[in-house]
C-alpha cells in the first residue's frame, strides 16, 4: 500500500463507548441497506461502492490507524457521506453495534492470511465468528468473500457454508470475475498482474 502518514482525527470514536447498538437510520440520516466491511485498508473498495451506491449506508472497520484515517478524510474531500469508518478491531465491537439481522451485506476482501503460527488467533473467519456474522445478516442477505489464497479460500468458503450460508453456484463453488463489480485495492492489483483470485458470493436462507 502507498506510504502515508497518520492524519489526526480518530475514525469512529464515538462508536466504541456504545454499549447496544446506534440508531443507524439516525446516525447516517437516512435509511437504506445497511452494510459491513471487515479489514477495508485504505477503502479502495468502500469509497468507490459508497460512490455507486448512494442509498446504502456502509460501516468499515479497519484496525490500522492510518488506513482508517484516511479512509476517512478521502470520505469528507469526496463528500461521500454513506460511509463511516472505524478504526477498531471489528471483532470486539460487532455485538455491541449491530443488532441481529440488520445487515444487507458483510464483505471481507483479502484477508490477512496471518502464516505464523502465534497470530493464528488474528485469524478473522473462525466458525464461533462466522456464526455471529450469520446472526447479523438480514435473511437473503450476503456475503462477500475474496481471496487470492487458494487453500485459504476453500478452507473459509467450507466454513461459511458449514455455518449455513448457502452458496447459489453450489457447494465450494467460486464466483466467475464480474466486470461490474467494485474490485478492492488488492484486487486491483491482481487484475492487473493477472494472478488468480477467489470470490465467493454466498447469501443468508431466507428462512
Ligand atoms: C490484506 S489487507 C486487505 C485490505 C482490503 N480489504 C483490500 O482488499 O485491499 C487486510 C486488512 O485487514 C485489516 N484487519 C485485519 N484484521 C482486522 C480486524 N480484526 N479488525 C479490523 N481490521 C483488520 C488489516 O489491517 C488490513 O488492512
Amino acid at each position: 500500500m502507498a506510504r502515508i502518514g497518520l492524519r489526526p482525527e480518530p475514525a469512529g470514536k464515538e462508536f466504541l463507548a456504545l454499549t447496544e447498538p446506534p440508531d443507524w437510520d439516525q446516525v447516517f440520516g437516512s435509511k437504506g441497506p445497511l452494510e459491513l466491511e471487515l479489514g477495508s485498508g485504505m477503502g479502495g473498495f468502500a469509497l468507490e461502492y459508497c460512490r455507486r451506491h448512494p442509498e446504502t449506508r456502509y460501516v468499515a472497520f479497519e484496525w490500522r490507524k492510518k488506513y482508517a484515517r484516511e479512509m476517512q478524510h478521502r470520505a469528507r474531500k469526496h463528500g461521500i457521506g454513506n460511509l463511516r469508518v472505524i478504526e477498531a478491531d471489528a471483532r470486539a465491537y460487532l455485538p455491541r453495534l449491530f443488532r441481529p439481522g440488520s445487515l444487507a451485506a458483510v464483505r471481507l476482501h483479502f484477508p490477512d492470511p496471518w502464516w505464523k503460527r502465534a497470530h493464528q488467533k488474528r485469524v478473522l473467519l473462525t466458525a464461533d465468528f462466522t456464526q455471529l456474522l450469520l446472526s447479523l445478516l438480514a435473511p437473503g442477505g450476503l456475503f462477500d468473500l475474496r481471496t487470492d489464497v487458494g487453500h485459504r479460500a476453500h478452507q473459509m468458503l467450507a466454513t461459511l457454508e458449514a455455518a449455513g450460508l448457502q452458496n447459489p453456484l453450489g457447494p465450494g463453488a467460486f464466483h466467475p470475475f464480474d466486470p461490474e463489480e467494485v474490485p478492492s485495492t488488492r484486487e486491483r492489483r491482481y487484475l492487473a498482474s493477472g494472478q488468480p483470485v477467489y470470490r465467493a458470493r454466498l447469501r443468508k436462507p431466507l428462512r
